[in-house]
Parts: C-alpha cells; sequence; structure tokens
C-alpha cells in the first residue's frame, strides 16, 4: 500500500492542461448531436433552464467528488478508489467503484465510436457535394443506406479507433497534451464560425425565442428526468475518466475552481451547439422534434439547399468529430493507465489492447444496424440498444450514487476537506450538504422513473 501511494502517475503540464483535456472529455456528441434534440423534443426553453439547474446541484457536486477522488488516490481508478477507501478505514472492496467506471466507459466507447464513424463519413460526404440538390426524402435514403452497409460502417468506426489509438498510444505529454491543445480550439473556433452564419439567418430570431425564452407549459416531468440525466452523461461522470484525469492534476489546482470552469465551458458549448443549429431548423422550416436523427437527416437537408452549404455541412461534421475524440481518449486512457500499472504493459500495448477490444465489441453495435437487426436481446432491443440502455439506464446513474455516497459517507470530512481545499468553508459545506443528501436522492429518483418507465 504505502508503494502503491508512493508511485503517482505523471502528471499535467499545467492547471489549464487539465481544465482542456477535461473540457474535451466533456464536450462530445451529447453536446452538439444529443442537447439540440433532447432540446427539441423537449420543448426549449424551460428545458434548457432545468437543465441548467441539474448541472449545478447535481453534476457539478458529483464531478467535483470524482476528481477529488482521483487526485487522492493518485493512480488508475481501480487503485485509487482502494488507496482512498483504505485511507478512510473503510474496505478494500470499494475498489469495485472504479471498476464500474472502467466497466462503463468500454461499453459507452464501443458505440459512441460507431456515432463519431458517422460523422466522419459525413464530414468527407458533405465536402464532396454529396447533399447538394437532394431533397428530404433523399437525404433520409442516403442515411438509411449508410447504414444498411456493415462494410461502411465497419470502415467509419476503425479509422475513428485508429486515431483515438494514435493519440493514447504516444501517453500524457506527447499524445493527449498535444492534441487537446490543437482540438479544443478549433472546436471552439468552428462552433463560432458556424454561430455566426446562423445569425445572419431569417430563423436566428426565432430559434433565440425557442431556446432562451422560457415557456413552463411545455415541460413535462419527463423532460426534467431527461435533463437530469443528460447533465450526467455531458459531464463525463461515473465512467472513471475524471477520475483518471483527476489523477493527472497537480496537488496545488485548486478542484473547485477548475471543475466550475470545465461545468461553464462545457454547458457553453452546448448552448452555442443550440444556437448554431435551431436557426438553420427554423430557417429552413424543419421540424425541431425531430429526435436523434435531427443532426444526420434533417441539418442535411439545410445544408443541401444553402449556398456553400458543402462547407458549413463539412465543418459541422468536423466539429462532431472532434468533439468525440476528446471524449474517447479520456474514455480509454482509464483503462490503459490500468493496465500499464497493474498489468506492467507498455503504453503502446495497453492501448492497442484496450483499442482492440473496444473495436470488437462495437462491432455488435455496428451490425445491429443491418446484418443483425433482427436479433434481439433484452426484449425488442437490438444489441446496440442493449448496450446503449445499459449503459444510461443502469451504469451511469449507479456509477454516480455510488461516487456521490463514497464521497459524501465513506470518505472522512477531513480527507474531503483537506483535498478540495477551499477558499470559502461554506462553499464546502454547500458540497457536502449536496452530494450527502440532494445528489444522491435525485439520482435515484431518476433512476428508479428510468426503470419503472421501461418495465411499464
Ligand atoms: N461527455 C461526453 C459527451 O457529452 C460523453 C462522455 C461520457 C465522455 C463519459 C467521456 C466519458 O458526449
Amino acid at each position: 500500500m504505502a508503494q502503491l501511494t508512493s508511485s503517482r502517475s505523471a502528471q499535467w503540464s499545467s492547471r489549464w492542461m487539465f481544465i482542456f483535456a477535461a473540457t474535451a472529455s466533456a464536450v462530445g456528441l451529447g453536446n452538439i448531436w444529443k442537447f439540440p434534440y433532447i432540446t427539441g423534443e423537449n420543448g426549449g426553453s424551460a428545458f434548457v433552464l432545468v437543465y441548467l439547474l441539474c448541472i449545478t446541484l447535481i453534476g457539478l457536486p458529483i464531478l467535483i467528488s470524482e476528481v477529488l477522488i482521483g487526485r487522492r488516490g493518485g493512480r488508475n481508478p481501480i487503485d485509487s478508489t482502494r488507496i482512498v477507501a483504505l485511507e478512510s478505514h473503510r474496505s478494500r472492496h470499494w475498489q469495485l467503484l472504479g471498476a464500474l467506471g472502467l466497466i462503463t466507459s468500454f461499453f459507452l466507447l464501443s458505440y459512441y465510436a460507431l456515432i463519431a464513424g458517422w460523422a466522419g463519413h459525413y464530414t468527407f460526404g458533405s465536402l464532396l457535394g454529396m447533399f447538394k440538390g437532394l431533397n428530404a426524402q433523399q437525404i433520409d435514403e442516403t442515411f438509411e443506406q449508410f447504414l444498411a452497409d456493415p462494410l461502411q460502417l465497419i470502415f467509419w468506426q476503425s479509422l475513428f479507433m485508429l486515431i483515438t489509438f494514435l493519440v493514447v498510444s504516444r501517453g500524457i505529454k506527447a499524445g493527449l497534451e498535444k492534441t487537446i491543445r490543437v482540438l479544443v480550439p478549433g472546436l471552439f473556433l468552428i462552433l463560432v464560425l458556424l454561430v455566426g452564419y446562423s445569425m445572419t439567418l431569417p430563423g436566428f430570431l426565432p430559434a433565440m425565442d425557442f431556446l432562451f425564452k422560457p415557456d413552463f407549459k411545455t415541460l413535462t416531468s419527463q423532460s426534467v428526468l431527461v435533463a437530469l440525466g443528460h447533465a450526467f452523461f455531458t459531464l463525463s461522470i461515473a465512467t472513471a475518466s475524471m477520475l483518471i484525469y483527476g489523477a493527472y492534476l497537480s496537488k496545488e489546482a485548486s478542484i473547485g475552481r477548475t471543475t466550475v470552469a470545465i461545468a461553464i465551458l462545457d454547458t457553453l458549448t452546448a448552448l452555442l451547439a443550440g444556437i448554431a443549429i435551431f436557426p438553420l431548423v427554423f430557417s429552413y422550416g424543419l421540424e425541431p422534434g425531430q429526435g436523434p436523427t435531427l443532426v444526420f437527416k434533417t441539418l442535411p437537408i439545410a445544408f443541401a439547399n444553402m449556398p456553400g452549404g458543402h462547407i458549413i455541412g463539412g465543418l459541422f461534421f468536423l466539429l462532431i468529430v472532434l468533439a468525440a475524440l476528446g471524449s474517447a481518449i479520456s474514455m480509454i486512457e482509464p483503462l490503459v493507465s490500468w493496465l500499464m500499472q497493474r498489468g506492467s504493459f507498455k503504453r503502446i500495448s495497453a492501448t492497442a489492447l484496450s483499442c482492440f477490444s473496444v473495436w470488437f465489441v462495437g462491432l455488435g453495435s455496428v451490425l445491429s444496424f443491418n446484418v443483425w437487426k433482427h436479433i434481439t436481446i433484452i426484449s425488442n432491443w437490438t444489441i446496440y440498444q442493449t448496450i446503449d440502455n445499459l449503459v444510461s439506464i443502469i451504469l451511469l446513474p449507479l456509477g454516480g450514487f455510488l461516487l456521490a455516497f463514497f464521497a459524501g459517507w465513506i470518505m472522512t470530512q477531513s480527507a474531503t476537506h483537506d483535498e478540495l481545499n477551499m477558499k470559502y468553508n461554506w462553499i464546502y459545506y454547500l458540497w457536502r450538504f449536496l452530494i450527502r443528501f440532494i445528489t444522491p436522492i435525485g439520482v435515484f429518483i431518476i433512476t428508479y422513473r428510468l426503470i419503472a418507465d421501461l418495465v411499464s
């Protein structure tokens, strides 16, 4: 144990690097693909308001806890959770919490890479003028034909995993930091360009009303649950990503301030993505409540009809790919660090093994859109739906609940107080109150409702 605590992992070169890396993790498909469509489905502004509350009251306290546990342990997620539990004289079996995170990110990445691959295909397709002159029905068919072709899907999924491998295998400084340094500014630049473009469209004002003028009539209890669940996903909580990124954070950095910066940047990107997308939707008379296909079936209709749409569309899909890459790196790193520290693997072989296994499991999801379309696992879910539901309905909420419980009830107050080292004590006590009472109850309610809805 002494030997374990003394060998801390390597570190980010600065506090800002951690903020960048964690932001790159947090900003992903969730912000650019999912946030706009769930906002569309749930009626807009009032939903946005509830989402912001969920981020502040539930998401942020858990994010703080996860980074806190990671930094305190200073190692891979499994070792870290064990070290921290032992320090508070609790069972070493709490290391299962770290293991749960590893399993969650493994399965999450297996289908995340698939969707990122779709965006990769659409980036090239747009730039090459694939949508030019097509009508809505043809665009719909293009997407369906793409999904029906396993070889194309495998090609794009594999390419995305290969890029992830190339980045992560180079290590923290030469791989992660170097990539993230270009990726985060690139991401914001593209987003600002797209927002600038959308501001010139006639649908801009209706879109702003839709996003920001609260209309509580549109809000249902189901929407509140969706907002809560998404607050979780978008901050990359409960996948061990923040445990490992926290482990790489220097002891001097303030966890409170850095995590608030991450939550703000993450929320800002989601809102900017909404501001970029909805003016297109309203200007071209499209349906905001389209669901998951909003980005792949609806937006291309606008790109097909606007002057220079191939460039705007290309940039938009590139934005999705870059965002997904920053997230993918953070999903694989926990597993890689564990294989290196406990399995004595070299980084390159640990990364190869992790990426290959994720890729292989991901094939199940790929094929469930075509050749295995009719194979169902639980009730009438395909492999992809089963893994997606397993992650979002069971693993993520369970992980979040346990993290809150661990930081609030298992770790001693002196350990959390010492590690957070907040400037104002009242902020510490506010965090502790939220994490002990409000957060676990919130998470419990979502999980219960999600499962009850499924069973009924
Ligand atoms: N936060 C990412 C998104 O919004 C998803 C993610 C979850 C990334 C867990 C890493 C770990 O898309």
